[in-house]
């Protein structure tokens, strides 16, 4: 056995999205191929309306699945294969943009206003990039929840742990993704196979994510290991990347711990990513857009115009 260390942390960077959502970015584009088979997680964590009410009106993605987590508040969903949704609290979507999908993804905070969710996005290999697209919304009941006997909850989202499968199956690098909360100093082992990228995104709380409790390399979009004070406990809006190993092992500091850990075999293919479309050469990307210019991007589902 060998326990996972931390390989480095990303310190996720304020960025405008949509119509002027602020959300906090994990990772993405610059570090492509680091994160492989995972592009991007964004947290919208927000009291304040005005910073996610514009919203994502429509626009187009290609390539990609996207799975969204909503903790606080809602997210309503439209696309061009005419499916018209609600994340509510608790809730999963999981989309395959495959060929291609237009969907708009309106946020609405709870009754205090205060939204909290998450957007991962998954790569596709080149042989399922042009599949049809597909959508799935998976309500909060149907997510599996295994409490150990230490008082961990296990909420098993996508993947699987001691033969508990979680409903989100279908996407096609078939990922690990787990939501998990720990009691204060409560200890968790997972075993992953050797090979995996694993991430884990700490939500609230704080742990010790490794048994060698740092120093650690920081990063974060646009320039690394930024001031810090090198505690070795990690919080809120930092992603934790492991080096390699068949299990990781995780402690929660004084206070609990909740954070998403997710595990995905690399595709180890080329990576061309512009804006929402992720294709493997630049020509597929200037076919999709001369598509979306010309109005014919959509191959399946009914054509939606981007405003
Ligand atoms: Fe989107």
């Amino acid at each position: 056995m060998t326990v996972r260390i931390i390989h480095k942390v990303f310190r996720s960077s304020p960025t405008m999205e949509g119509a002027g959502v602020l959300v906090h970015r994990a990772f993405g584009l610059p570090h492509v191929p680091e994160l492989d088979p995972f592009l991007l997680l964004d947290e919208f964590m927000s009291g304040n309306p005005e910073e996610y009410l514009p919203g994502f009106p429509f626009h187009p993605h290609r390539g990609i699945e996207t799975v969204t987590y909503v903790l606080h508040g809602k997210v309503e969903h439209r696309d061009s294969l005419g499916t018209v949704g609600t994340i509510g609290e608790g809730d999963v979507q999981w989309m395959t943009a495959g060929s291609g999908i237009i969907h708009q993804e309106m946020p609405k905070g709870d009754e205090s206003g205060f939204l909290q969710g998450y957007q991962l996005w998954v790569n596709l290999p080149a042989s399922d990039k042009m599949m049809n697209p597909r959508y799935r919304g998976v309500k909060e009941v149907e997510i599996p929840r295994i409490t150990k006997e230490s008082g961990a909850v296990v909420r098993v989202i996508a993947g699987e742990i001691k033969d508990v499968w979680g409903p989100v199956r279908d996407i096609v690098t078939n990922p690990l993704l787990l939501d998990v909360s720990l009691p204060p100093e409560v200890e968790i082992a997972h075993r992953i196979p050797v090979g995996a990228t694993v991430v884990a995104y700490a939500v609230e709380g704080s742990a010790y994510f490794d048994e060698k409790r740092g120093p650690h390399t920081y990063e974060m979009q646009g320039g690394s290991d930024y001031p810090h004070d090198r505690d070795s406990l990690i919080g809120p809006r930092h992603a934790v990347l492991y080096n390699d190993g068949d299990q990781v092992t995780i402690q929660a500091g004084p206070k609990g711990a909740r954070f998403l850990l997710m595990a995905g075999k690399p595709l180890d293919e080329p990576v061309a990513w512009s804006g929402p479309i992720v294709m493997n050469t630049e020509e597929e990307l200037r076919t999709a857009f001369e598509e979306i210019r010309n109005g014919i991007f959509v191959k399946y589902g009914k054509a939606v115009s981007i405003r």
